[in-house]
This record gives C-alpha cells, sequence and structure tokens, in this order.
C-alpha cells in the first residue's frame, strides 16, 4: 500500500528511522520488497533523475504498482531523489509519487529558499510533501560531483531559517556522509553535535541523512576477490543510524550497498559459471541477497518490527 511520506515520519520521528531504497529495475523491487516484508518494516523506495531515465519512468511506476499487487502487506512511499525543478513538477503532476526531494543545494541559499518555496507550493496543493537539501554532501550524485573540500556541514541557524522560509516538510542535512563508496579516508564518525544543534533549533521535525551507505568490507573484499578493483571504499558505521534516528534523522537514503550487492553476487556467479550466459540464477540470488541485506539494515534502522504499529496508526 503507498502511503504519504509524512504518514511514514510520523510513526517514525524520533524512535527509529524509515530506509529509503533507491530502485532502478525489478529485481531491486522484487529484493526490496522481500526483504521489508521479511523484517516486517515500512520503508520508502526512491527513484532518482537518472533511474527514471535508465528504461523509462512509466516502467518504474509500472513496477512498483506490480510489486505492491505481489506483496499486499506492505506499506511504503514512492519518493523522487535529488530532483530539480522541473522533474519534481513532473512528480508532484503524475499523481504516483507521495514525496519529491527538490535539490538546489548547490546553488547558493536565496537561490535555494527561490527554488525550494516554488516546489513546495506546487506540491502541497497536491498533497504531496517535500525534502529540501541545505549543506553540501561529498562525492558524486547524478552528474554532480563535489569534491570533499567543497562540502560543508549544515549550519543549524541557517537550517531553522530555511524551513521558515520555505516550508518544506523535511530537510536533508550535510552532517559529514558522502554519496558512493569512497565517503571517509580513514575511520570518521557523523557530526553529533551539529545533528543535536539542528534538532535543538528544529524540533519534532523531519531530517534526512544522504550518503548512508555502510560499504561493508566483507562485500568489496569478495568483489575484489572475483576481479573488481575497489579500492580504499569506507561507509558510515551502521551503529551511528540508531543514535542519529533519536535526534530526528527520520529518513536514511541508502543506494549505493545495494550496488554492491549486485555487482558481488554477479562477478562471482559468472566467475564460477564462466560458461553460463543465462542472466536469470544469477538475478534470483541477487534478489535473495538483497532481500536479506535490506532486512539486516532495516532491523539497524530500528524500522524492522514495526509495520503492523504503522498500519494501526493509519486508521
Ligand atoms: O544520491 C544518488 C543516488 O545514489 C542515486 O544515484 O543518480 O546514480 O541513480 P543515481
Ligand atoms: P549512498 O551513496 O551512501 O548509498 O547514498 C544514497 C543517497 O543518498 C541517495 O539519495
Ligand atoms: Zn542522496
Amino acid at each position: 500500500m503507498i502511503v504519504t511520506t509524512a504518514q511514514l515520519f510520523k510513526h517514525a520521528y524520533g524512535k527509529y528511522a524509515v530506509g529509503a531504497y533507491n530502485i532502478n529495475n525489478a529485481e531491486q523491487a522484487m529484493g526490496l520488497f522481500k526483504g521489508a516484508i521479511d523484517s516486517q518494516a515500512p520503508f520508502i523506495i526512491q527513484i532518482s533523475k537518472g533511474a527514471r531515465k535508465y528504461t523509462d519512468k512509466k516502467m518504474l511506476e509500472a513496477i512498483i504498482r506490480a510489486a505492491d499487487e505481489i506483496f499486499p502487506e506492505a506499506i511504503f512511499a514512492v519518493h523522487l531523489d535529488h530532483g530539480d525543478e522541473e522533474t519534481c513538477y513532473d512528480c508532484i503532476n503524475s499523481g504516483f509519487y507521495s514525496s519529491v526531494m527538490i535539490d538546489a543545494s548547490h546553488d547558493p541559499f536565496d537561490q535555494n529558499v527561490a527554488i525550494t518555496k516554488r516546489v513546495v507550493e506546487a506540491a502541497h496543493k497536491k498533497g504531496i510533501s517535500v525534502e529540501a537539501e541545505l549543506g553540501m554532501l561529498g562525492g558524486v550524485e547524478e552528474d554532480i560531483k563535489v569534491e570533499e573540500g567543497n562540502a560543508c556541514l549544515t549550519d543549524p541557524d541557517e537550517a531553522q531559517e530555511f524551513v521558515k522560509l520555505t516550508g518544506c516538510d523535511s530537510l536533508a542535512c550535510a552532517i559529514g556522509t558522502s554519496h558512493g563508496a569512497f565517503k571517509f579516508k580513514g575511520k570518521q564518525s557523523l557530526h553529533f553535535d551539529v545533528l543535536q544543534k539542528i534538532k535543538d533549533r528544529l524540533p519534532g521535525y523531519p531530517l534526512v541523512m544522504h550518503g548512508s551507505s555502510s560499504v561493508p568490507q566483507d562485500e568489496v573484499a569478495r568483489i575484489n576477490a572475483a576481479g573488481g578493483q575497489i579500492k580504499d571504499s569506507m561507509g558510515v558505521d551502521v551503529n551511528e543510524y540508531l543514535p542519529a534516528a533519536k535526534l530526528g534523522v527520520t529518513k536514511i537514503n541508502i543506494d549505493t550497498d545495494g550496488r554492491l550487492v549486485w555487482t558481488r553476487v554477479h562477478r562471482e556467479f559468472f566467475r564460477d559459471k564462466p560458461g553460463d550466459f543465462d542472466f536469470r540464477p544469477a538475478g534470483k540470488i541477487f534478489i535473495d541477497e538483497y532481500a536479506k541485506f535490506i532486512a539486516s539494515r532495516n532491523k539497524l534502522l530500528g524500522s524492522a518490527g514495526q509495520l503492523e504499529g504503522v498500519r494501526a496508526s493509519l486508521g
């Protein structure tokens, strides 16, 4: 059942984080739904601009509608990840999305405010909520690469002002994470001090953490043992998800880790069966492995076991 992102946030706030997972194809959708049901968790499906272009935006909608029928127990929201203004309007007008993200975080503050405000106005007319971003994560997202030196943490005072000026429903904050598989050099922690200050200025307000993949080192080792060359990768400490959730982080975005599962499964499969060319056996393994991964992440986010509570809260 597709619900609003606001309904999921209301149940989760301050207790656990809802996992927001990107999908691009049917196998990812199957693994995601299976893992969510296995762990009895609500979730958010994210569709990026790149995902909408990969096959066709209509294809992903159809896959999600089909998955909803295959897994009638599931409770989830559908979200546009890292949208520009034009894509936000397209999703708002499609009638399919629960929420959109307008990402004007690379623009100066005033411009970010102006763009976000326009999107909020259009979205709220249709009952859709809006995630915006303030501060800048490092790493690569879509076609934008932010060098580490240019990444900057969200200023708590600016965050308060930004929410007041724009009326956005949730805010993606930069608190030390970055997109992709190369987040830190050496071990680093989230900036809980900054997060605490943002929460103090925006009590009860849902915050979002992008770039939250953990980049499991055993996964990377298996990929490299099967011919991959992923070097110096590093992710977020999974034990920091729940403490962040208690400080208002209500949505945690995980995409890269799913790509690593896909890469490991397929590299190992074709390494071990070099004569095979039917992609379905490998695809089947991926669906099961991705389902296990999703269930494991939902446990760490605290969303596992919340499904019935969410259902009851919907009235
Ligand atoms: O933050 C970006 C997400 O990981 C989506 O990646 O734009 O390559 O689909 P993508
Ligand atoms: P990761 O690259 O850490 O998976 O982050 C995903 C993300 O933030 C999607 O918006
Ligand atoms: Zn992101």
